[in-house]
């Protein structure tokens, strides 16, 4: 019994632990916000502009981001950035989960409170 009683605190204990836990990547928030929102507005605004698949095809196809800005000095040099070299991954992967169809919606937090850009 003793046991058991046990697990259920470790059990509550995780699964409030979790909650509380940040809901998204503030850090890759943050570097967006740097390098990209003055062109495409908030991290989770952008984010919802297309859906997981051209996520991956924008980011993982050799050249396709360079190509698309080309012309736009302002965000080829936002790609050149280092933050945006050694990031990209976890870039990706923010916008991948804040996508067209993740269906994740965002409340006000301290980062962000609706969707001005
Ligand atoms: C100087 C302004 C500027 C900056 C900074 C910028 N972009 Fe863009 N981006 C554009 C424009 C303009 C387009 C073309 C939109 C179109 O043709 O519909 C575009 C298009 C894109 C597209 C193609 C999909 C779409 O929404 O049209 C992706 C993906 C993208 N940008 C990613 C990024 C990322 C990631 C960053 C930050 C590292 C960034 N951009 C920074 C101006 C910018």
């Amino acid at each position: 019994m003793r046991k058991r009683y046990l697990f259920l605190c470790t059990a509550l204990f995780i699964a409030t632990f979790a909650q509380a836990a940040e809901k998204y990547d503030t850090k890759a928030f943050r570097i967006i916000t740097k390098l990209c929102t003055p062109c495409h507005g908030t991290p989770f605004y952008m984010a919802k502009q297309i859906d997981d698949d051209d996520w991956h095809y924008f980011f993982d196809t050799p050249g396709k981001l360079e190509h698309i800005h080309k012309g736009k000095p302002k965000a080829l040099a936002s790609l050149k950035n280092g933050l945006f070299k050694q990031k990209k991954k976890r870039l990706l992967k923010f916008l991948v989960n804040n996508s067209k169809f993740s269906g994740s919606v965002h409340g006000c937090d301290a980062n962000f409170c609706g969707t001005h850009h």
